[in-house]
C-alpha cells in the first residue's frame, strides 16, 4: 500500500508515520512537508535510510507538484496547515494559505489524478468555537473563534463540497489538543516544561480557567489510522479522550512532576478571543470503528514530561525568546 501524508515533519503528523511504518509492514509513505514554522525535520531523523519512507519537500497548495505524487496512491492523509492560534491573531495570511488555499490544492490533484484514493483531512475541535456546557457532536455549528480555527473551518467544508460532488473518498477527523513527544515548544504543555527546567516563571493567561480537552497524540493516530481504514465516504469523526483539564491545573501538574511549587506559575493577560472550554462527543467513532483511547492522561503528561526532560538536545535548537515568550500573540511573527 501507498499513502502520502502531508505536513510530516509536524508533532501529529511525524507520530503517524512512525505509528503506520510500524504497524503496517507493507505500507510505503512519501511525506509532503514545507518545513513551514513549527516543523522540524528532526522529528523522523531515525527514519533516515528506511527504504518504505521518502521525504519530499514541497507546499501542497502547489497543485502540479501533489498531482505527480497522488496518482498511484491508495491513501492520503493531510496533517499540513498553520497551526500556531497565537501566530494566527497577529499574521492570519499563511494560516489562509496553507489552510484553505492547500486544502482546494490537494481536493483539485485527487479530483483530477485519483478520485478513489481514501482521503483523511485532519482537521480540529476549535472549528465549533467554545462551549459552556455539554459537548459539540458532528453535527454541531461551526462557529471559529480565531483566524486559525475559521481558516480549519474553511478547508473543511471545501472537503465536504468534494465528497459529494465529485464523489471523493474524502473524510474529516476533528480532534481535541494533543500533547506527547515531538511537539513544538511553543505550545502549551511543552513551553510549561522547558521554562520551568530552565528556571523561568510559567505564564498562564487569564486567570487560568479555560479548558481543554487533552489527548495523548498515539490515541489520535490510532483513531486516524481507522478512519482511513474502515471510515465512511463523506463522514466527520470527532475525536476526544474526556480529559478535560483547565490551563491553570496542566501547569500545577507539570510544575508537581518536576518537584517545583505553585509560586512559578504567573498570571499574565488573556489573549483576544480566547476560548473558555472545548468538549467534544466521539461517541461516533467509538461505536462505529470501535475506537476508544488507551492513554490516562495522569500517565501519558508523566511520559510526556519525561520525554523532554530527556530529549534537551531536540527542543534547544528551537527554542528562542519569542517561541517561548508569555504573550506571543502580541508578537509580529
Ligand atoms: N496539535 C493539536 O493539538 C491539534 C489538535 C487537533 C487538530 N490538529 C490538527 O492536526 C494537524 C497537525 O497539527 P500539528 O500540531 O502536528 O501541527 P504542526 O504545526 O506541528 O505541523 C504542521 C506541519 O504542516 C506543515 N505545513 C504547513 N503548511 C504547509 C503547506 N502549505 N504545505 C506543506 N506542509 C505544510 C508544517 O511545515 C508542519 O510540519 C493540523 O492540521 C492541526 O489543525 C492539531
Amino acid at each position: 500500500m501507498k499513502l502520502l501524508v502531508t505536513g510530516g515533519l509536524g508533532f501529529i503528523g511525524s507520530n503517524f508515520i512512525r505509528f503506520m511504518l510500524a504497524e503496517h509492514k507493507n505500507c510505503n509513505i512519501i511525506n509532503v512537508d514545507a518545513l513551514h514554522y513549527g516543523s522540524n525535520a528532526d522529528n523522523l531523523c531515525d527514519l533516515g535510510g528506511m527504504d518504505r519512507y521518502t521525504y519530499r519537500h514541497g507546499d501542497i497548495s502547489d497543485e502540479a507538484f501533489i498531482s505527480s505524487l497522488i496518482e498511484d496512491v491508495d491513501w492520503v492523509v493531510s496533517f499540513a496547515a498553520e497551526t500556531h492560534v497565537d501566530r494566527s491573531i497577529s499574521s492570519p495570511g499563511s494560516f489562509l494559505h496553507s489552510n484553505v488555499m492547500g486544502v482546494y490544492s490537494l481536493l483539485e490533484a485527487l479530483r483530477n489524478h485519483n478520485p478513489t484514493a481514501r482521503f483523511v483531512q485532519i482537521s480540529t475541535d476549535e472549528v465549533y468555537g467554545d462551549i459552556l456546557d455539554g459537548s459539540f457532536t458532528e453535527e454541531s455549528t461551526l462557529k471559529p473563534s480565531s483566524p486559525y480555527s475559521a481558516s480549519k473551518a474553511a478547508g473543511d467544508v471545501f472537503v465536504l463540497a468534494y465528497a459529494r460532488t465529485y464523489g471523493l473518498e474524502a473524510m474529516i477527523t476533528r480532534c481535541t489538543n494533543n500533547y506527547g513527544p515531538y511537539q513544538f515548544p511553543e505550545k502549551l504543555i511543552p513551553k510549561t516544561i522547558i521554562r520551568a527546567r530552565g528556571g523561568l516563571k510559567i505564564p498562564v493567561y487569564g486567570t487560568g480557567q479555560n479548558v481543554r480537552d487533552w489527548i495523548y497524540v498515539m490515541d489520535h493516530c490510532r483513531a486516524v489510522e481507522k478512519v482511513l481504514m474502515r471510515g465512511r465516504k463523506g463522514e466527520i469523526y470527532n475525536i476526544s479522550a474526556n480529559e478535560e483539564k483547565t490551563n491553570l491545573s496542566i501547569a500545577k501538574s507539570i510544575l508537581d512532576m518536576l518537584g517545583m511549587g505553585e509560586d512559578r506559575i504567573e498570571f499574565v493577560e488573556d489573549r483576544p478571543g480566547h476560548d473558555a472550554r472545548y468538549s467534544l462527543d466521539s461517541s461516533k467513532i467509538r461505536k462505529e470503528l470501535g475506537w476508544h483511547p488507551e492513554q490516562s492522561f495522569e500517565e501519558g503528561l508523566r511520559m510526556t514530561v519525561s520525554w523532554y526532560l530527556q530529549n534537551t538536545s531536540w527542543y534547544k535548537p528551537l527554542v528562542d525568546d519569542k517561541v517561548l515568550s508569555a504573550a506571543p500573540w502580541k508578537l509580529k511573527w
